[in-house]
């Protein structure tokens, strides 16, 4: 494996610069699609809220336990919202465990490197079978699926659902992007295909086709042996910007209302100013 403070510092510049990675066809520069004027370090822990969500979601639906309990005084915050385990099969809730593991290692090392404080405050998050039943209510227009649509049910419902957070911004750099080739026999290509849609439709600036999306490996928290996570920078194809991620997380689309999947919406300065100025 690679020297992991390289592959940190590959990691930084990946959150500094995702505003400049753009795939330029699929681009609508309305003024709500800009990016908003931010550090660097703004826009880190911008993206710790979609890393922690991820990391408290993926570790709960594989394995039942939240981020503090692999690695003990890394976060505090309000507990997440209806965690629940998943039903998946052994090999599908290895590769989501090592990814929630995997993201873990990223806050951590963000920790090490001393960009945060631990332990790192937690936004309230939701990660309720309610809370994603609700995105595909509107993906499929109707008011409620029945029987209603449970995430937790199976592995396709769970990798076609937890797109939602992810499959977009910063956190595709350990989403879920890769894990379409992986498990392409759980697919569910109507419930893919919508939940597409609805993100596209929220986000507010365009489609974007989903790329697979390679994360970086800092190590999966010595846990696990299966290596399903290779590591190329080069490979991240379409970025959302903050405001576009917001209006989409939220399921409201906009990006000063909070709901969805954050009822008390981001923390950080980057997410108090788009407050602020109503940049919706
Ligand atoms: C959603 O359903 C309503 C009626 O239930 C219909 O009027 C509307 O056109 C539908 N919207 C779409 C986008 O299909
Ligand atoms: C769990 O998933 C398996 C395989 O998809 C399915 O056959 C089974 O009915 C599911 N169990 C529950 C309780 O949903
Ligand atoms: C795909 O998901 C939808 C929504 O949950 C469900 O109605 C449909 O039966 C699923 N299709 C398959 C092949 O499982
Ligand atoms: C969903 O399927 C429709 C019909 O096949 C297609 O036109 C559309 O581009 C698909 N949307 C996404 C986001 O893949
Ligand atoms: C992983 O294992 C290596 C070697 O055994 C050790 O040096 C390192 O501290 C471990 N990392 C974690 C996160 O436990
Ligand atoms: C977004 O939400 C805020 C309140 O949170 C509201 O004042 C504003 O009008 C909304 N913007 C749009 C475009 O709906």
């Amino acid at each position: 494996m690679a020297n992991p403070s390289c592959l940190l510092y590959a990691f930084l510049l990946l959150v500094a610069f995702q505003s400049t990675m753009i795939n330029a066809n699929t681009v609508i520069h309305t003024p709500q699609c800009r990016p908003v004027a931010a550090s660097s370090n703004e826009k880190i822990i911008f993206s710790v809220n979609l890393l922690l969500y991820q990391a408290q979601f993926l570790l709960h639906a594989s394995i039942g336990v939240g981020i503090n309990d692999v690695s003990p005084g890394l976060v505090q915050g309000p507990a997440p919202i209806g965690a629940t385990t998943a039903n998946f099969s052994n090999s599908v809730r290895r590769v989501i465990e090592e990814v929630g593991l995997v993201t873990v290692g990223h806050l951590r090392a963000l920790v090490q490197a001393e960009i945060l404080d631990a332990p790192i405050t937690s936004p309230l998050i939701d990660v309720s079978a309610e809370a994603y039943a609700a995105f595909v209510n509107v993906a499929f227009n109707v008011s409620t699926l029945t029987p209603p649509f449970n995430i937790y049910a199976n592995s396709p419902s769970f990798v076609a659902a937890a797109k939602l957070v992810t499959g977009i911004g910063l956190s595709q750099a350990v989403g879920l992007g890769v894990l379409r080739t992986l498990l392409n026999d759980v697919i569910n290509s109507t419930l893919s295909n919508r939940t597409s849609e609805v993100v596209n439709q929220l986000g507010g600036c365009g489609v974007k086709a989903e790329g697979l999306i390679v994360p970086l490996q800092l190590g999966a928290e010595n846990r696990t042996t299966s290596n399903v996570v290779p590591a190329d920078v080069n490979s991240l194809a379409y970025v959302r910007f903050e405001r576009e991620i917001l209006r989409i997380v939220y399921g409201t689309g906009n990006a000063t209302m909070p709901g969805g999947l954050y009822p008390g919406g981001f923390i950080g300065s980057l997410n108090r100013r788009i407050r602020d100025l109503q940049l919706s």
